[in-house]
């Protein structure tokens, strides 16, 4: 399974919940960040980072630790359900680039994709209020056509791969059942 959003979305605070939602359940669940190993990979790439830091990286640097990054999370992924939270993409120093490129899908192989959203004015609040980031200031014009472009490249993803995308609303106040309607979708899919 495959979870992003644009960064402030909620989506790594609607995974924690997710989490704790498994554990009632006794669903086998684990999460992986994909930017925490990109993270460890670049520190053993010889560039010890902030992980705010990497999307400035050259593009050939960053698309090598990528590639390194979804090989070491397919070799974690158990015999439960693996939880990869990422990006649909990435504002490089480049241009938009792509978190699941075809050579990353292929290593990941998920069985769907979830895209969580939330109202633009929300996501550039949320934005400001986290004050251990280096988050960039966007407009909340900005950050729709991040929204949109995310559907997009969610669009071409699941053409590319035949697994189903979610829309998940990540609404204030509302990562409880934003975790709920996950966790029933991850089920559905699993069960199948
Ligand atoms: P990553 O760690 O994923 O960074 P991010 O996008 O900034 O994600 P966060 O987890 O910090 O934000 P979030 O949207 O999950 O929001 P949060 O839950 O914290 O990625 C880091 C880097 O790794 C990337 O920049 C990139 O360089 C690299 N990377 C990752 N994947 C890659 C890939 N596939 N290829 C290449 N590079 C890759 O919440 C934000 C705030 O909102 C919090 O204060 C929270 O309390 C609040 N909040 C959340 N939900 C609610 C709610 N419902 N109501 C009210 N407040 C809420």
């Amino acid at each position: 399974m495959v979870v992003t959003g644009i960064p402030g979305v909620g989506k790594t605070t609607v995974l924690n919940e997710l989490q704790d939602l498994a554990k009632q359940n006794k669903f086998d669940l684990v999460v992986l960040n994909f930017g925490t190993v990109m993270n460890e990979v670049m520190r053993e790439l010889g560039k010890d980072l902030h992980r705010d830091d990497m999307r400035k990286q050259n593009i050939e640097v960053q698309k090598k630790a990528q590639e390194l990054a979804a090989s070491e999370i397919a070799n974690r992924s158990g015999h439960g359900t693996t939880v990869v939270d990422t990006h649909m993409f990435i504002r490089s120093v480049s241009g938009l680039w792509a978190g699941l490129p075809q050579n990353v899908l292929t290593r990941l192989n998920p069985r769907l994709f979830v895209l969580v959203e939330a109202d633009p004015e929300q996501i550039a609040a949320r934005r400001r209020s986290d004050s251990d980031r280096k988050r960039e200031r966007t407009m909340a014009e900005d950050i729709m056509f991040d929204l949109q472009w995310s559907r997009a490249t969610a669009a071409a993803s699941a053409v590319s791969t035949g697994a189903p995308v979610k829309v998940i609303r990540n609404d204030a106040g509302r990562q409880k059942q934003a975790a709920q309607e996950l966790f029933q979708a991850i089920r559905s899919v699993m069960e199948d």
